[in-house]
């Protein structure tokens, strides 16, 4: 059987009971093995935190994760876990990643995953990513690709990149499961440099699973070469573990398309050059 190349996942729902992903261990086992299958050597487990049905605080998401750390070593299976949670951006997700009860990556206080709704940016969503960034939080944004506003009108989040946010994009929306328009959206930001992070988003064993991200790893070898794909699925994340600033990919496509900020925002204080 053909080796994938390994990859880690910063975004899965693979902790059973705990939100929409998995629901029992079998199935946390299931959507493991086709990790492991799909090159993944460890995965940041992301429960949906505050999205008005998940709440998931810190403590429960660490039991939780220790707990399947066990099944999967009585398993057999070599799959690491972190902590982490997916975030969404209500007004008392900065406070809460403050006092510990939302979790950040790997719990070193320097990343938080965050989620904004599918139709709509909400109301106030600058003010609250300055409020991460001023405290030396920064902010990973979930798939803005499958945001409709994000979408439509990318210089928004051009600008957040440009203070210091940091872009994860699904791996179905690079793979084309998502559809061309997507995988055109897709590809335009890598291709402006936009983006840090590729992940699975999984919460399933089969359809939406862990092993999508090979898929879209492979895609992106294609349109940007092997150690672009690597850096997007391997050092990053490990970057991101290790509490360290992520690593921002070189445009190759034209000026028009890569970031400008508006004239007001440079005055923001909590802007300041992607690193
Ligand atoms: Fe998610």
């Amino acid at each position: 059987m053909r080796q994938e190349p390994a990859v880690i996942d910063v975004h899965c729902h693979i902790l059973p009971g705990l939100d929409d992903g998995a629901h029992t261990f079998e199935t946390a086992i299931e959507m493991a093995r086709a990790a492991v299958a799909g090159g993944t050597r460890a995965i940041v487990c992301t429960p949906h935190h505050l999205n008005g049905v998940y709440k998931n605080p810190g403590n429960l998401i660490r039991h939780a994760l220790a707990d399947l750390q066990q099944r999967l070593a009585d398993a057999d299976i070599t799959l690491g876990l972190f902590p982490g949670a997916e975030i969404h951006l209500v007004p008392e997700a900065p406070s809460r990643v403050l006092d510990g009860s939302a979790l950040t990556y790997n719990d070193r206080g320097k990343a938080a995953l965050v989620e904004l709704p599918k139709n709509v940016v909400p109301r106030g969503a600058e003010v609250l990513l300055g409020q991460f960034l001023r405290h030396g939080i920064t902010p990973v944004i979930a798939h803005p690709e499958r945001n409709l506003v994000l979408a439509r009108r990318p210089q928004r989040l051009a600008e957040w990149i440009d203070w210091g946010c940091k872009v994860q994009l699904t791996a179905q929306s690079c793979s084309g499961d998502f559809g061309e328009r997507l995988q055109g959206l897709s590809r335009r930001w890598l291709e402006s440099g936009w983006v840090h992070l590729i992940a699975s988003d999984a919460h399933r064993p089969t359809g939406r699973s862990p092993d999508t991200l090979s898929a879209a790893r492979a895609r992106v070898v294609e349109w940007l070469g092997e150690e672009a794909a690597s850096l997007l699925t391997l050092d990053n994340p490990r970057r991101l573990l290790d509490g360290e600033d992520l690593i921002a990919l070189a445009p190759c496509i034209t000026a028009e398309k890569t970031p400008a900020e508006s004239d007001w925002m440079r005055f923001l204080p909590w802007r300041r050059r992607a690193q």
